[in-house]
């Protein structure tokens, strides 16, 4: 066929306008839309025998807390509770995790995360639920994650035929250091997912408020180890030996010039020493002493260097002492956490579905902090986007916070938490999902 010059340009033309047209109507969030559907979703959520279902599994969860890698009790409730709803899932994934999926087994494939895992903490908290595992507690709020997220799979399930695209609901091992994400993401079972979205209990905020920001929201984290080698010897004949304690004081001490001289003081950084272990006798120089730490950086950038001087210091110092120091930064295992860094344009949708579903004043601007957390292996890979949600108790002021053996939650975050992880993929499928040219242009 041949065609006009006119006419080839008016058909460039129009078919240009047809391509913005329904690029606006699939990037669009339609508050008329979404308000009225997350109003069902809590007013679902928040009926009493949601509440109270949502809330047994969560106080089921926090009897028998977990280890990173070892939740094999926590991984048979969310099966047993997916059974029961009809979900389809796939496990194991790394070990203890569990994969499920919802909606039309089409692109796009949004992902809901939460992980399972408790901390070696004894629980201190006087109440009917407390944990029945001596030395192992959920003071992370890793249960409430689990709970907020089978709710969420509860409310999409009853949606399902609705649903433009696919939920993958991401229950994962070993948040807590363990590098669960990095493993969970290994698995194909999160191939060619578009976006994720998790949620993290906060005593800070009152039930109620949800909280994020664009951008880096927690450090980069990684660990290391230092063996200071030299020679041991009698305590009072210092000169026939190479005295570690020393080595190792002087490099402490001198690991602090990194943040303090080397880092620009608009930048954050951390560097701490959290244990010196060496000597057993006050008359004895020991052979070797051994220190261990962490470093943190907002930046790649900052981890990469920081780590470098660490090395740099201790390696100097140990020699000007005539000792010796091995360094451990444990690059395999377990992994080092990138940043976690907030998509811009999926915090964007997350809070405006936030905005219209629990009110302008309840969508708070999160303060970065130095905490890690391994989602941040997901905001790597593709667009994700963490939040907080307010668990504040009333009968605990001040709050304690994550990871205190006091650590409590309100309950009644659960269903709030439920019900804002469904609004966030459903109106996220909504806005890209169901059309082939969108589609691919656009993810
Ligand atoms: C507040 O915390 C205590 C202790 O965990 C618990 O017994 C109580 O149910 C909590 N309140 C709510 C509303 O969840």
């Amino acid at each position: 066929m041949r065609l006009s010059r006119r006419r080839f340009l008016f058909l460039v033309f129009a078919v240009a306008l047809l391509h913005s047209s329904l690029r606006a109507s699939a990037t669009h969030l339609k508050p008329e839309v979404i308000g009225p559907l997350g109003q069902r979703l809590l007013e679902d959520a928040k009926a009493p025998e949601f509440f109270n279902w949502v809330r047994n599994i969560r106080r089921k969860i926090h009897e028998y807390p977990e280890l990173g890698f070892q939740e094999y009790k926590t991984s048979e409730v969310i099966r047993a509770e997916l059974d029961k709803l009809g979900v389809e899932y796939t496990w194991p994934v790394a070990e203890t995790g569990v994969v499920a999926t919802i909606g039309s087994g089409e692109q796009p494939f949004f992902a809901l995360r939460a992980d399972m895992d408790a901390l070696p903490i004894q629980e201190l908290v006087d109440w009917d639920h407390r944990s029945k595992i001596a030395g192992k507690m959920h003071a992370c709020g890793h249960d409430s994650h689990v709970a907020m997220l089978l709710g969420a799979a509860r409310l999409l399930q009853a949606r399902r035929h609705e649903l433009k695209g696919t939920v993958k609901l991401v229950f994962q091992p070993g948040e807590e250091g363990f590098a669960g994400a990095y493993h969970m993401l290994k698995h194909s079972a999160l191939d060619n997912i578009k976006a994720a979205f998790a949620l993290h209990v906060y005593p800070s905020y009152p039930v109620g408020v949800v909280a994020s920001r664009p951008g880096p929201v927690l450090a980069g984290a990684g660990r290391f180890t230092a063996t200071i080698k030299g020679t041991g010897g009698h305590a009072a004949t210092p000169q026939l030996s190479k005295d570690p304690i020393l080595a190792a004081s002087m490099a402490v001490v001198a690991l602090q010039q990194i943040v303090s001289r080397e880092t620009d003081p608009l930048e954050s950084r951390v560097v701490t020493i959290g244990y010196i272990i060496g000597g057993k006798a006050d008359n004895v120089i020991p052979e070797s002493v051994k220190i261990g730490g962490t470093y943190r950086s907002l930046s790649s950038q900052g981890l990469v260097d920081t780590k470098e001087r660490i090395k740099q210091v201790i390696e100097t110092q140990a020699g000007v002492h005539r000792c010796e120091a091995e360094l451990d930064f444990m690059d395999e295992t377990p992994l080092p956490y990138p940043v976690t860094e907030n998509d811009e344009g999926l915090y964007e949708h997350a809070k405006t579905v936030a905005e219209i579903i629990l009110g302008k004043p309840n969508m708070q601007v999160l303060p970065v902090t130095m905490g890690g957390e391994d989602f941040s292996f997901f905001t790597q890979k593709m667009p994700a986007v963490m939040f907080v949600i307010g668990s504040n108790n009333k009968t605990q002021t001040p709050p304690e916070h994550l990871h205190s053996p006091y650590f409590v939650i309100d309950e009644e975050a659960l269903p709030i938490g439920a019900a804002f992880h469904a609004a966030v993929a459903i109106s996220y499928l909504d806005r890209h999902g169901g059309g082939g040219v969108i589609e691919r242009d656009e993810l």
